[in-house]
């Protein structure tokens, strides 16, 4: 199982993807949450990475590329993977497949409303559990009792310029995928369970 989860942000991918990689057993490689961890490690990918993910633009090509291309080579990526938030461009998708043969590419469709008031909404775990304030009002993560926080990126500025980005750079894939055979849609405005169950049908019915 190689996939690929598509998606604006805030659509749900991070979400779905936990649950996804716990259920089959294989690892969840999210290059933004990559790219944080270096952030916060403050290594010299980090404070690179940094200067457009504040701006939120993409992190160049070659860089991510090179990223993910290392941790796909790793031992426990053999049988099966879930790449979330990569690839974000064509180019990216076209060296993807120079080294990996992808079985589905889920896209995971929201409004853009919605997503603005996902990401508005979104409280963070440094143990990577993420919570919404619709539904979760404590300021304590419900699994490790750590203090929420809130993204940098998700201030507002910022989330208008990575819907543009989206837009131009990102949805293009979407069409890419679709031609390749490997595409499939789910509804991501339902709740995370009904979008779960979506995601789990096209998975097991390619079996
Ligand atoms: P990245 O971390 O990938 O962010 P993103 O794509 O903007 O997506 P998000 O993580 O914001 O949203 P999500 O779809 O995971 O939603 P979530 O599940 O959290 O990238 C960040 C930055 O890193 C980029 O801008 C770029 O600079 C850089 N970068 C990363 N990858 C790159 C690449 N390949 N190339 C270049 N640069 C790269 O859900 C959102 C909220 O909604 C949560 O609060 C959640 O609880 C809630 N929610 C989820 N599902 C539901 C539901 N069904 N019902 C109700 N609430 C829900
Ligand atoms: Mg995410």
């Amino acid at each position: 199982m190689y996939l690929v989860f598509l998606g604006a942000p805030g659509a749900g991918k991070g979400t779905q993807a936990t649950r996804v990689c716990e259920k089959y057993n294989i690892p969840h490689i999210s290059t933004g949450d990559i790219l944080r961890a270096n952030i916060k490690e403050g290594t010299p990918l980090g404070v690179e990475a940094k200067k457009f993910i504040d701006k939120g633009l993409l992190v160049p090509d070659e860089v991510v590329i090179g990223l993910v291309k290392q941790r796909l080579g790793e031992k426990d990526c053999q049988k099966g993977y879930l790449l979330d938030g990569f690839p974000r461009t064509i180019e990216q998708a076209q060296a993807l497949s120079e080294f990996a043969d992808i079985t589905n590419a889920i896209n995971i469709q929201v409004d853009e409303k919605l997503v603005v008031d996902r990401i508005a909404g979104r409280r963070m775990c440094k143990c990577g559990e993420s919570y919404h304030i619709s539904w979760y009002d404590k300021d304590t993560c419900a699994k490790c009792e750590s203090k929420l926080y809130q993204r940098d990126d998700d201030k507002e500025e910022t989330v208008k310029s990575r819907l543009e980005v989206y837009k131009k750079q990102t949805a293009p894939l979407i069409e890419y995928y679709e031609k390749k055979g490997v595409l499939s849609n789910v509804d991501g405005s339902q709740s995370m369970d009904k979008v779960f169950e979506d995601i789990v049908r096209i998975l097991d019915d390619n079996d």
